[in-house]
């Protein structure tokens, strides 16, 4: 049983036993990951002293290059998750192709591989505005004893065993699922201690709230900017009121709590849609149907789309159910 106040520590030992691969990896997996994530946020926090300790380029009073913070988080998590001899292979983002991990004395017996957003929203860096990290869990396809290879990684979202992001906001969350259910903790930065704060989140069924980059607006499909007018009309409940912080992960987290929709259509710049199906869409899609709501790419369920390369991008639509599926009756019908 969850209680409010319990530790993510606890939290995870607690419920260990109710994953669908006991072996305590998933377990030592989510630690790492909580682990980085702390790091990470002491460096995300430090981000508006960049003045005064110099921004990514310079070099430090240590004589070390400050680096960027996307590359900084790149790293962290994949050095925590690879010195712990955790998985048997990473995906990120920020690298052209996936890591293999090597352990001398296992010999490749880890079973899960990892694929990262080490840092998602950075335009939002230099404006201190909230950032976060998302991180996607499958299980090996290969043998165990070999080496991985793509296809590890270009499972569908459907095979996820867990999924989860980190937002660094106002207050430092973090919020996952393991296929059953989905819980927030929040870091107690005198402590350095993630609680529990948000027990089974779920998205409200209906909503108010439509994010999008409107700016974007003249080149999005004709079913899209039918659906926005939809939202703007003055009918019913409606207007919607419109919420985009051009942060996925903290637009998203707003809109599970007060009840929305997300959505990065493709437009002529972005014509496969601008989020990446692997590190952004397919964690977010297991959190969403995970918290009751649902994610499409305007026509397909995200989890079901069969991905043929690491970094490929697809549409993007999700959040409260019916307003989900709204949308989509939008594009079907224009
Ligand atoms: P990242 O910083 O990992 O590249 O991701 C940015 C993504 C997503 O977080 C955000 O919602 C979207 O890009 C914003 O894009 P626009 O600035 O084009 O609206
Ligand atoms: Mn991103
Ligand atoms: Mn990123």
């Amino acid at each position: 049983m969850s209680k409010r106040n319990q530790t993510l520590g606890e939290f995870i030992i607690e419920n260990q036993t109710s994953f669908k691969y006991t072996s305590g990896e998933l377990s030592r997996l989510l630690n790492s990951i909580r682990l980085a994530a702390k790091v990470v946020n002491h460096e995300v926090n430090k981000a508006g002293l960049v003045d005064i300790i110099g921004a990514a380029g310079d070099t430090n009073i240590q004589g070390e290059d400050q680096q960027k913070l996307d590359v900084y988080a790149n790293e962290k998590f994949i050095q925590t998750l690879t010195k712990r001899n955790i998985v048997c292979g990473i995906a990120s983002e920020e690298e052209d192709d996936f890591i293999t991990i090597n352990s001398q004395d296992e010999n490749h017996q880890n079973k899960y591989v990892v694929l990262i957003d080490p840092l998602d929203g950075s335009s939002n860096i230099d404006v201190n505005v909230s950032v976060g990290t998302i991180f996607s869990v499958y299980r090996r396809v290969t043998p165990l004893g070999t080496p991985v290879s793509l296809e590890d990684f270009l499972q569908k979202g459907s095979a996820q065993v867990a999924a989860g992001y980190v937002v660094y906001g106002t207050s430092t969350m973090l919020v996952y699922t393991t296929g059953d259910g989905v819980n927030g903790f929040t870091l107690n930065p005198a402590i350095g201690s993630y609680y529990l704060s948000h027990p089974n989140m779920q998205f409200p069924e209906d909503g108010n709230i439509y994010s999008v980059n409107e700016g974007n607006y003249l080149d999005f499909p004709l079913g899209i900017k039918k659906y926005i007018k939809y939202c703007q009309e003055d009918e019913g409940e409606r207007p919607y009121t419109s919420r985009y912080i051009g942060s996925l992960v903290s637009d998203f987290h707003r809109n599970m709590i007060k009840g929305g929709i997300y959505m990065y259509p493709k437009s002529s710049k972005n014509p496969k849609g601008k989020l990446r199906l692997l590190y952004e869409c397919n964690p977010m899609a297991f959190i969403a149907e995970q918290a009751n709501g649902k994610a499409s790419d305007g026509y397909t369920r995200i989890m079901d789309i069969e991905p043929t390369e690491l970094h490929e991008r697809v549409p993007f639509i999700c959040g409260s159910k019916n307003m989900v599926e709204k949308a989509e009756e939008f594009m079907r019908n224009n």
